[in-house]
């Protein structure tokens, strides 16, 4: 199934006209410029400053130069047939401290990015948090400090007030399980603290500020459509043993679980709070119902699934990843599988009916070369994305509600700890020049849009 000569054969008139066509991109892995207009500095700027950090020893001080080529960019977009375009918002340039009143350089930049999608007929898509937190929240506690929750309230409210009139889709946080656990217990993603459980804590908070937000935004505009965007993945058991099976049901209850169920109104899961004992998160009363707070639509970020083996004395969870024999794997070393996608949105369907699905993110990395044609001949990526849509029609087929299918990513960009050495763009981004150069896989996006 998924094949992907059949795949490349998939038409845009297979899925239904309203269906949502986009690609995304992030502020810290695009946008560069990070000293300009007053904006402050972020946990990036100096996580990255710190030596062993980053694989390629780069930070996004530069990256895409997006801050000043945006209108190419755009129109890089626009030329790929899309009709909205999933973008997010820098707080420090917004509010250097993290506090106190917006800055308006930084207002007016994020309005002329997003009347100029608006004139080029992309629909804008805006995070409010993907990853870039003001140092200065950090050198108070960060997202481990209940504090931060209202801070994140107050930027949300600041952003949407001057915002809401043009954007009329918010997403209030990029993948929280990342921010919290690469963030706060693995330590490889900023702010590179190793507490899980201040990341337990952390996630809490991210939930709430979430919650709390969604009013906010609502207020200042009126017909917002606003969610969440998790990373998900399917988990499998390595072998058929009970312990392996009892495995996936703990590794699920912190990967997938501990979002979905508070999301939707179930609180926190039993099975993982015991499993947590005495790091389970403190929770206020009245927060679970903030966390609960109806949205939209739910966005999904999809890669890969895991397979997960029971681990006796490794960790609260008492679980291991283990490496599939045998399966395709994309440079980063994650599993291919158009299939797990299909198993995954099928799930959350069936376990939570969260009314409108975005998969706000899927997408590859591989060892892009120039070629001597001078094009870049991706021929991988293209079969991902062609086998992915495949995936998502059939999950249609079996009554997902998918609304709408972001690619990541526009440009090739910035990849966290990987620095540059990991390029999943469209475009192919000559960092030394700034070139940009629509990869065979773009050329293929575009074409399957156009048609
Ligand atoms: C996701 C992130 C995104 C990008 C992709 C490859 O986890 O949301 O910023 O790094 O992975």
């Amino acid at each position: 199934m998924f094949d992907a000569a059949t795949a490349r054969q998939l038409r845009r008139t297979d899925f239904p006209p309203d269906f949502r066509w986009g690609c995304s991109t992030s502020s810290y892995q695009i946008e560069g410029a990070v000293g300009e207009d007053g904006r402050g500095e972020s946990i990036w700027d100096r996580f990255c400053a710190q030596p062993g950090h980053i694989r390629d020893g780069s930070s996004g001080a530069v990256a895409c130069d997006h801050y000043h080529r945006w209108p190419e960019d755009l129109d890089l977009a626009r030329s790929l047939g899309v009709n909205a375009y999933r973008f997010s918002i820098a707080w420090p340039r917004i509010q250097p401290s993290g506090r106190g009143p917006a800055l308006e350089a930084g207002l007016d930049f994020y309005e002329r990015l997003i009347d100029g999608m608006l004139e080029r007929g992309l629909q804008p898509w805006a995070t409010l948090y993907h990853w870039d937190l003001p140092q200065a929240l950090q050198d108070q506690g960060g997202w481990a400090e209940r504090r931060t929750v209202d801070a994140f309230v107050d930027y949300a409210g600041l952003v949407v007030r001057r915002l809401g009139d043009r954007v009329r889709h918010w997403i209030t946080h990029n993948e929280p399980w990342c921010t919290a656990f690469l963030g706060h217990a693995e330590g490889c993603h900023a702010p590179g603290l190793k507490d899980f459980g201040a990341a337990i804590q952390v996630c809490h908070h991210l939930l709430l500020s979430h919650g709390l937000a969604v009013p906010v935004i609502r207020q200042a505009c009126p017909g917002a459509q606003v969610g969440i965007t998790l990373s998900l993945h399917p988990i499998h058991a390595a072998s058929d043993s009970p312990a392996d099976q009892a495995a996936v049901q703990r590794h699920d209850g912190l990967r997938n679980r501990w979002f979905l169920d508070p999301l939707h109104g179930h609180g926190y899961p039993a099975d993982t709070l015991a499993l947590l004992g005495k790091l389970a998160p403190q929770v206020a009363p009245g927060d679970l119902a903030a966390i609960a707070t109806r949205t939209d639509f739910l966005g999904i970020n999809y890669y890969f699934p895991e397979e997960v083996a029971d681990a006796p004395g490794q960790g609260v969870l008492r679980t291991r990843v283990v490496e599939r024999e045998g399966v395709e794997r994309t440079a980063f070393g994650w599993e291919v599988s158009p299939e797990g996608m299909v198993t995954l949105l099928a799930r959350v369907q069936r376990d939570y009916t969260p009314g409108p699905i975005y998969l706000t993110e899927n997408g590859s990395t591989w060892d892009d070369t120039l070629g001597p044609d001078g094009q870049v001949h991706d021929t991988q990526r293209l079969d991902y994305l062609a086998r992915h849509l495949a995936a998502a029609r059939e999950a249609m087929r079996q009554g997902v509600l998918l609304k709408g299918y972001f690619a990541w990513s526009l440009l090739d960009n910035f990849e966290w700890a990987e620095g540059y050495t990991r390029r999943f763009g469209l475009t192919y981004v000559d960092y030394p020049t700034q070139r940009r150069l629509l990869k065979d896989s773009g050329q293929w996006y575009a074409r399957f849009l156009h048609a």
